[in-house]
């Protein structure tokens, strides 16, 4: 199982270092434009094998899209992050550039790849794939709610005052600060709605913290978040490479489902070795279908933007 991560940065390299110490693949490629980054961090990440106990190999490359060859997986990060005060969507003009070349080289070398797309605006990085690649729907996964739904779950943990492993929940929607939709109609604390335990004030602060979570590590470092955002790809990694057929929200291209048409957004799909293998269609309150609507045309005016 060969797995390429395309940028370097935080978010690049701890996507592969959480893939390593997860130890499920034989090789890891990294590949920046910034001369001898990739190859610094993929040594880095490589004496941490005997301490950390994997054998994945790691090596790094700077822009050689050869050495990416027949990768079974590829993970898209490249592109510029998030600036305090800055939404996602403000990264188009310079992401759409970045995107459109790396998966045009990506394809060019290994034909059969699975793509998951990182970069900002995600959906609209994730449309854009489609649009330049021309791949099969299955193979092309935005990595947004697998994230959105981790800070989810920290703040349900938080404001039940409950470990998380007792929390599940899930985001659905755009990879955006208005655009999420947090479903609390389907959150559980061991099986039990959360709105059992939690008033309707508290239920709220859970669903804008959720909403905030990047724009919050965001203010707080001075840049996007890394760790949880590579915990979350390198999950999606190994359900693919694992052919898990586990579920996770992620952008998918939508063709009727959920009454929307022609975009990529956060719906629940099944991950196996096919990539996306279903996207399942759940039953959502009128409050929640009016917010996936709302977010669909938020995610449609950014796409928009595209053609500009
Ligand atoms: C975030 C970036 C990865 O939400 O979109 O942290």
């Amino acid at each position: 199982m060969k797995v390429t991560v395309v940028g370097a940065g935080a978010v690049g390299a701890s996507c592969a270092e959480y893939i390593a110490i997860k130890d499920f693949a034989s090789e890891v490629v990294l590949l920046d434009i910034k001369e001898g980054y990739a190859e610094g961090k993929a040594m880095d990440l490589m004496q941490c094998a005997s301490l950390n106990h994997f054998d994945t190999k790691i090596t790094g490359t700077t822009n050689d899209y050869s050495k990416t060859a027949d990768s079974d997986i590829a993970v898209i990060t490249s592109g510029i992050p998030r600036k305090p005060g800055m939404t996602r969507e403000e990264l188009i003009g310079i992401n759409a550039g970045i995107v459109k070349t790396v998966a045009e080289n990506l394809i060019k070398h290994s034909p059969n790849v699975i793509l998951i797309v990182v970069s900002n605006p995600m959906d609209t990085m994730a449309y854009l794939a489609h649009k330049v690649t021309g791949i099969p729907k299955n193979r092309i996964i935005g990595m947004g709610g697998a994230l959105d739904s981790g800070r989810f779950k920290y703040r349900l943990a938080e404001a039940l005052e409950a470990p998380i492993s007792d929390v599940d929940g899930m985001v659905i929607g755009g990879h955006s600060d208005k655009g999420m939709v947090p479903l609390i109609s389907h959150a559980t604390r061991n099986s039990v709605k959360v709105s059992e335990f939690l008033s309707e004030e508290k239920l709220n602060w859970v669903v804008e913290e959720t909403k905030l979570g990047g724009a919050t590590l965001t203010k707080l470092l001075g840049t996007s978040a890394w760790y949880a955002p590579g915990a979350a790809v390198s999950a999606l990694v190994q359900a693919i490479a694992c052919d898990q057929k586990k579920m996770f929200p992620c952008s998918a291209l939508l063709e009727g489902e959920y009454g929307l048409n022609d975009l990529c957004i956060g719906v629940p799909v099944i991950l196996g070795k096919n990539g996306i293998e279903r996207i399942v269609e759940i039953e959502l309150n009128e409050a929640e279908k009016a917010k996936l609507t709302e977010s669909a045309a938020g995610v449609q005016k950014t796409n928009g933007l595209l053609e500009a």
